[in-house]
């Protein structure tokens, strides 16, 4: 009977030591980014905001700590499921964050499913994302909550005609379809729908035959980071002289490169979910703590998704104390999340586990001798209009 206590006792004991260093321990947030490539300004939009948010609300949650590792995928699928699948199984990471490229997030989704890790998409933004694991949180924006927005402007603004220019991927198709379903309805017609390769793209035959083609516009979704390009080329044909306006989602006006892209820039019309100029005292607080910390770096969409990805796992985590109760308690815990972003109020839809927020409608101006996205009209709480179920 004694043994039997002691044993008992000890058992006991060696299950508090194991709760207690379980205490101990630092919840890990692996973020997989794209720091080196085509996308590094994503990764570096992302890390920079995930820092300031950590700055700013420190490093223990629940009394926990919390330990962020950042990851470079390159801008490679395969390397981004080997990095998650290290993390979760070597670093036992509790959330994994991120990704810079839709094939990124879709090629990780499966490692999210299978160890039920909650998975924070923070910057990629083909609707169909939400639906590769049950376990993914989005953050960023889907291009269909966008391009919808510029398929009602468009027409009421003497837009008549137009070419769509996109990325070949999901991002860009998104944006393709979305954009010419709204427009069509309102009586718009897209006369050609061209598409450029994703990796190293050369838009010059393309641009050229879109000016022949003379719409009244040319719409256009590229990924972050390859809007100068395309604007450069646009300007380069003259293209704006011989009266084809230039209009699309704004990650082709993007915060990040809009100021070395020049005033050719002026008046071009964009749908999107952040401005660096957006109104609020939120905003202007965010904007200015990040070009602090950042050798006045202005923080662009991009930035936003990763800051707000911070909040969305701080708040799981408090909420579950600390992460009790593991990767369901702490999905369940994102789910429903309302708060004011500096974009704006934002909502996580419990059901979709998908982003509902303000889509701007913006026109680039000259404030203070740079140049923003002004935002000029808001369509509020918008779900995103690409989910198939
Ligand atoms: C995606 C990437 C981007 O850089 C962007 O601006 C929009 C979407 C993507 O791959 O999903």
């Amino acid at each position: 009977m004694k043994t039997l206590l002691n044993l008992r006792a000890l058992v006991l004991a060696l299950g508090m030591a194991a709760v207690s260093v379980h205490a101990q321990d630092a919840f890990k947030i692996g973020l997989i980014l794209p720091m080196t490539g085509q996308q590094a300004t994503t990764g570096k939009q992302i890390e920079a905001a995930a820092r300031l948010f950590m700055a700013q609300n420190g490093d223990k949650v629940a009394g926990r700590k919390v330990e962020l590792i950042i990851k470079d995928d390159g801008g490679i699928p395969d390397a981004a499921k080997r990095i998650a699948q290290e993390l979760v199984v070597n670093d036992k990471v509790g959330v994994l964050g991120g990704f810079g490229l839709t094939p990124l997030a879709l090629a990780t989704a499966p490692i999210a499913t299978q160890s039920k890790t909650p998975m924070v998409v923070m910057a990629a933004a083909t609707s169909i994302i939400t639906e590769a694991s049950p376990y993914i949180v989005r953050t960023s924006f889907t291009l269909a909550q966008c391009s919808v927005a510029m398929g009602d402007w468009a027409p009421k603004n003497g837009i008549k005609r137009v070419v769509t220019l996109v990325s070949d991927y999901g991002p860009g198709i998104d944006a393709e379809r979305f954009f010419k379903e709204r427009f069509l309805l309102n009586s718009g017609q897209v006369i050609e729908s061209l598409r450029v390769p994703l990796r190293n793209p050369d838009f010059a035959p393309f641009l050229q035959k879109v000016r022949d083609l003379k719409p009244d516009a040319l719409f256009v979704f590229v990924p972050s980071g390859a809007g100068a390009a395309v604007m450069k080329q646009f300007l380069e044909r003259g293209m704006d002289k011989a009266g084809i306006k230039l209009i699309g989602t704004g990650d082709l006006t993007d915060d990040d490169q809009l100021n070395d892209m020049g005033e050719g820039t002026l008046g071009v019309v964009t749908s999107h979910h952040y401005s660096a100029m957006h109104p609020s005292v939120v905003n202007k607080k965010f904007v200015e703590a990040f070009k602090k910390a950042n050798k006045g770096m202005r923080p662009n969409f991009m930035a936003v998704g990763g800051y707000d990805g911070m909040r969305v796992i701080y708040e799981a985590l408090k909420n579950t104390k600390g992460g009790q109760g593991g990767g369901d308690a702490l999905l369940a815990a994102m789910k429903g999340q309302i708060f004011e972003s500096p974009r704006g109020q934002i909502f996580i839809d419990a059901q979709t586990r998908d982003i509902v927020q303000n889509i701007y409608l913006r026109r680039v101006e000259k404030k203070d001798g740079e140049l923003y996205n002004v935002e000029f009209d808001v369509i509020k709480e918008v779900k995103d209009p690409g989910k198939t179920k």
